[in-house]
């Protein structure tokens, strides 16, 4: 009888999909492509030419996935030849070095520009983006910590990995966590799985973090004007204590800026009768 004939086995279905690389000039973004598909490193620096294009295969659980890599030049000069290739993608990797100030502070600009050629039409809403903060075995220069790279991509929805293409460290990590997500998206329908979608922190909390961060002494840290008094103090304090409290707030960062608070408020009241 038709219902007891064992069921047949799905073939396994081939997926192909578009992936692109972003971020400033020499952050490493070739190189971090070139250790996963060619498990190599080249430290002589080769810029690329506006764009350069690859193709590799994946598999992601039963599917094989072809991957088209489109690696794009960072050099403002290219902006003409990569400018065409920001459509149709359903993966970002956007990369920064963690020792150049500069490429991290970029990172929004590369965000503006694909959103512009994408057009009014365009939905960033529904490419996966994977942060690479990339060069983490350069630890002397060093600049942007991992709590302020990942809350900067985690607010955003966005996956976030520290990289090495020198070392290989945390590569292999980084493409298949993203080619996952990328798979998961298609077989949503090519909407993000709304589990991945939101951070697990507010706003208004990572605003905080990034300020108190960027403050230039405790009056500013707390966000009160030069010489307020103690209520104001405590009443600022307590507010951000609240917001912050590391039983509250799993944003990166959320701990040391906790703690930065509870010092600035302690050196304040010294100095206030
Ligand atoms: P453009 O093509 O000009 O946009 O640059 P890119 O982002 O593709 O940079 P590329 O991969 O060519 O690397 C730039 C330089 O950084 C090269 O000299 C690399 O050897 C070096 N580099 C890349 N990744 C790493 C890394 O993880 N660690 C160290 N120490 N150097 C790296
Ligand atoms: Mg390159």
């Amino acid at each position: 009888m038709e219902a007891n004939m064992p069921k047949r086995k799905e073939p396994s279905r081939s997926l192909r999909i578009k992936v692109i690389s972003m971020g400033n000039a020499e952050v490493g973004k070739s190189c971090i492509i070139k250790r996963y598909c060619e498990k190599r490193f080249v430290s002589k620096y080769l810029a690329t030419i506006g764009i350069d294009y690859g193709v590799t295969k994946v598999h992601v659980r039963d599917r094989e996935i072809k991957v088209n890599i489109f690696d794009m030049a960072g050099h403002p000069f290219f902006y003409e030849v990569r400018n065409e290739f920001y459509k149709d993608t359903q993966g970002v990797i956007l990369v920064y070095d963690v020792g150049q100030k500069d490429s991290f502070d970029s990172l929004d600009a590369w965000l503006a520009e694909m959103k512009q050629e994408l057009g009014p039409h365009g939905n960033m809403e529904n490419i996966i983006f994977v942060v690479c903060a990339n060069k983490i075995d350069c630890t002397k220069h060093r600049c942007i910590d991992e709590s302020e790279g990942r809350l900067w991509a985690e607010s955003k929805g966005f996956l976030y990995f520290e990289t090495s293409a020198q070392t290989g460290e945390g590569i292999n990590e980084m493409f298949q966590t993203f080619y996952v997500s990328i798979v998961d998206l298609c077989e949503n329908g090519g909407k993000r799985p709304t589990t991945n979608s939101s951070a697990s922190f507010t706003k208004e909390q990572a605003d905080a973090i990034r300020r108190i961060r960027n403050s230039k002494d405790s009056w500013d840290m707390l966000g009160v004007k030069p010489g307020a008094s103690r209520d104001e103090v405590n009443k600022a304090y307590r507010k951000l204590a609240v917001l912050l409290h590391p039983d509250k707030c799993v944003a990166p960062g959320s701990e040391d800026a906790f703690k930065a608070v509870v010092n600035a408020r302690t050196a304040l009241l010294k100095n206030i009768k």
